[in-house]
């Protein structure tokens, strides 16, 4: 059964299911559109979400912000969320069993949004999601498909901030995703930048 908005985020909010909640400020659901063609997923939430409860809103949100703008969308436009709703200490990579106790919130938010095409930024969320053997580095820009919605892996933004040299490769795997929502007809209202 699809929950509603309210008592999915009621449940994330009251979340006791793994020790990540015991030493947080605030539970990171996600946010945006609930209603979008397209969907980020990142890994956890780090100081910055931890403090405001948002997701993507320190460094790495900055950049996430302008590779959303780069492909022409507003970040209002779509939606954005993590793997595991709790920052994990010192922002260590959130083990793989709290990346599953966590699973459940996610997929009903993906039920819920419904979005066509989700891009997975980092090793956390393809794993999670597509294999738990996901290798970022080499099978980033590859699409899957799954039950009728596309997925693509790419870099995680923070990835990116510690090396440059990579943006190359993730602005091409974006474009990727461009393509794909102007071939389901849900384009871009004003078609995308330069890069990123
Ligand atoms: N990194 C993530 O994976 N998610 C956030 O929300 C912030 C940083």
């Amino acid at each position: 059964m699809r929950v509603s908005w309210q008592s999915l985020y009621d449940e994330i909010y009251a979340c006791e299911k793994c020790e990540l909640c015991r030493q947080i400020h605030n539970k990171v659901p996600g946010q945006g559109d609930i209603h979008a063609r397209l969907m980020f997923i990142g890994e956890g939430p780090g100081a910055d979400e931890d403090m405001q409860g948002l997701a993507f809103v320190g460094a790495a949100g900055q950049l996430l912000t302008k590779m959303i703008a780069a492909m022409g969308y507003d970040r209002e436009q779509v939606y954005i969320c993590n793997i595991v709703k709790c920052r994990p200490p010192h922002n260590r990579t959130p083990e793989p069993l709290e990346a599953q106790t966590c699973l459940p919130y996610l997929r009903q938010q993906v039920a819920l949004v419904r979005p066509r095409v989700i891009v997975l930024l980092g090793a956390t969320a393809a794993r999670t999601l597509l294999r738990e053997d996901f290798r970022i580095t080499r099978e980033h820009g590859i699409w899957v498909e799954r039950k009728g919605v596309w997925f693509m892996p790419t870099y995680h933004p923070a990835a990116l901030l510690r090396d440059e040299s990579k943006k190359r490769e993730a602005w091409h795997d974006l474009q990727k995703v461009m393509e794909k929502m102007k071939e389901i007809g849900e384009e871009a209202s004003d078609g995308g930048h330069e890069g990123i």
